[in-house]
């Protein structure tokens, strides 16, 4: 099994728990302040549990969830109600060409993959299930802040215990590695950390043209020492 399919469960909730609905309201906010009014439906890629997309109803947009976590996505159906979710991999959507009206990919859900073509598969995916015109936001760390501020070892308390984090960057692939240390049992999270030029030209290549580039959903622009990278733009053609 691969990192994203063993950590994405119940421990992964406790740990983020505090990425939770209030979060998830001010981030779809932000949405609604960029794009307003969105005719059709609204892919959230890699929906977790699926916090977004009861904010995305609750502002009367038309939300399809996917994710490929069963956990999270039945953790979300006991907390929200069921919803139209697909459980399916990010290489491979079970959508046809041009489904969405719009696309939002939240909390760092992109660069899992071994190989750059997996990752750049994901940019060609994205691309194909919109429809010309169609908005996206894409909400991705900032590899430049996340060099400067890496914390190399630290110890969180959960409600059932506490979770010992190693992180560390590796030059050969590029990727942030954090290692979680739960009683017995060890967890993985790996992400290969695109800078925001190379972002570009993988959504150029696949005609997702980016309008702005925010630090973070205060609205403040992009720079090296934003907690976040966050896109917005359109797919052209
Ligand atoms: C950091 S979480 C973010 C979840 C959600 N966007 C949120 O903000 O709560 C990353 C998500 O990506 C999903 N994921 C991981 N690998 C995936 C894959 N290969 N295909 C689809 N989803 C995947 C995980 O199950 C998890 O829900």
């Amino acid at each position: 099994m691969t990192w994203y399919q063993e950590w994405f469960g119940e421990e992964y909730l406790e740990l983020y728990s505090h990425r939770d609905e209030n979060e998830a309201r001010q981030q779809v906010s932000f949405f609604r302040d960029q794009f307003a009014k969105v005719e059709g439906r609204i892919l959230d890629l890699a929906c977790g549990t699926g916090r977004h997309m009861q904010e995305l109803f609750a502002a009367a947009y038309r939300p399809v969830g996917c994710d490929l976590s069963y956990t999270l996505l039945r953790t979300g159906v006991k907390d929200y109600g069921a919803m139209p979710v697909a459980r399916a991999d990010m290489r491979s959507l079970p959508f046809c060409n041009g489904t969405f009206a719009g696309l939002v990919n939240f909390f760092t859900s992109f660069g899992y993959f071994s190989t750059e073509d997996e990752n750049l598969g994901v940019v060609h995916e994205m691309a194909r299930v919109l429809d010309k015109g169609a908005v996206f936001l894409f909400d991705y760390l900032n590899v430049h802040r996340e060099l400067d501020k890496l914390v190399q070892r630290e110890t969180r308390q959960t409600p059932t215990g506490s979770v010992a984090i190693e992180r560390w960057f590796d030059p050969f692939d590029r990727s942030f590695n954090k290692r979680m240390t739960i009683g017995q049992k060890r967890y993985l999270e790996r992400v290969r950390g695109y800078d925001l030029d190379e972002i570009s030209v993988m959504f150029t290549s696949s005609s997702l043209s980016i309008r702005d580039a925010f630090g973070d959903f205060d609205g403040s622009p992009f720079s090296r020492s934003s907690p976040r990278l966050i896109l917005v733009g359109s797919k052209l053609s």
